[in-house]
């Protein structure tokens, strides 16, 4: 066995795989889980998913902070939250965990990113079913498979080649569980500072890692119109902007920012880079 089976063999044993049956029924965009009472969401999600009830209590109460806290405001992006077994994509020691508010290690020196800044940044990007988005730092797969139950276009690249290997095992297994949205979200292994030009424009750009500024490769792939979240500032210190393409009749291009959090600060692991195949320092100056 070499070193990276070693590596990828210890990863697969260290992920979470909740007993699971089959999915009970087919997906339905159109169909949406009760939000106003605990009781009646479990109920429906097991119906409906064949999900935990453990889980769904936790996904549940964690729902409530998450819109008190205005995390989460529009109700496709409270669907898409609550339809995502966030269970599935922590490793299993943290599994009990799955719920905190805080972002938590996945291997690999990186994070699966907490709840709260999941939710506000992909709320932000107002996503409407259709669009394009276009995900860079693909880790744990949550955040995509959020995504893919509010659009059937999903694009996402990872760095780091084990977990982008592990994170696609947890597709497939989902996927043949029943969860085919899933199966709208293509993956690449590669460095995401040059976005996906053969897949572009795309109407949203979400960047869950940290740089000291905006890859212009990634404004430029984005739509006039387009949004885009990105953690920008110095290691350790950064702030989620939300940036917007416009253009003006004059051809013109604008890009106005503004900070999601409205000044405080968000620390995010860092924006890396591929030198050969090697992951070697950052992409920031
Ligand atoms: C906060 S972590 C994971 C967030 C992920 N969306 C999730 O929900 O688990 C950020 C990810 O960005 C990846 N990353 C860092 N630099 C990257 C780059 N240049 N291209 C693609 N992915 C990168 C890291 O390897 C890491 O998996």
């Amino acid at each position: 066995m070499n070193r990276r089976s070693l590596l990828l063999g210890s990863a697969a044993a260290l992920l979470a795989s909740p007993a699971r049956a089959a999915v009970p029924k087919p997906y339905d965009w159109a169909a949406a889980p009760p939000m106003d009472s605990r009781e009646a969401f479990v109920a429906w999600m097991q119906a409906n998913r064949g999900e935990d009830p453990k889980f769904l209590g936790r996904r549940y109460d964690k729902f409530l902070d998450l819109v008190k806290l205005q995390d989460l405001w529009d109700a496709p992006t409270k669907r898409a939250y609550l339809m995502t077994p966030r269970e599935e994509f922590v490793t299993a020691k943290n599994i009990e965990k799955a719920y905190q508010t805080h972002f938590m290690d996945i291997g690999f020196g990186v994070t699966i990113t907490g709840p709260h800044s999941v939710c506000r940044m992909t709320n932000v990007l107002e996503i409407s079913r259709g669009d394009k988005v276009l995900e860079i730092g693909n880790g744990s797969g949550y955040q995509s498979a959020v995504l893919s139950n509010l659009t059937d276009k999903v694009w996402t690249i990872e760095i780091i080649k084990p977990l982008f290997e592990r994170t696609g095992a947890i597709y497939d297994r989902l996927i043949k569980a029943g969860y085919s949205e899933f199966a709208a979200i293509t993956r690449k292994n590669a460095d995401g500072y040059y976005g996906w030009e053969e897949a572009a424009p795309f109407n949203k750009i979400i960047v869950t890692c940290g740089i000291d500024h905006v890859p212009p490769p990634l404004l430029q792939q984005l739509k006039p119109g387009g949004l885009m979240v990105i953690p920008v500032g110095p290691p350790g210190a950064q702030h989620v902007l939300k940036i917007v393409k416009e253009v003006g009749e004059d051809k013109a291009i604008k890009v106005v920012r503004s900070d999601i959090y409205k000044g405080a600060i968000v620390n995010f692991v860092p924006f890396t880079k591929l030198v050969g195949e090697v992951v070697k320092g950052t992409h920031s100056n």
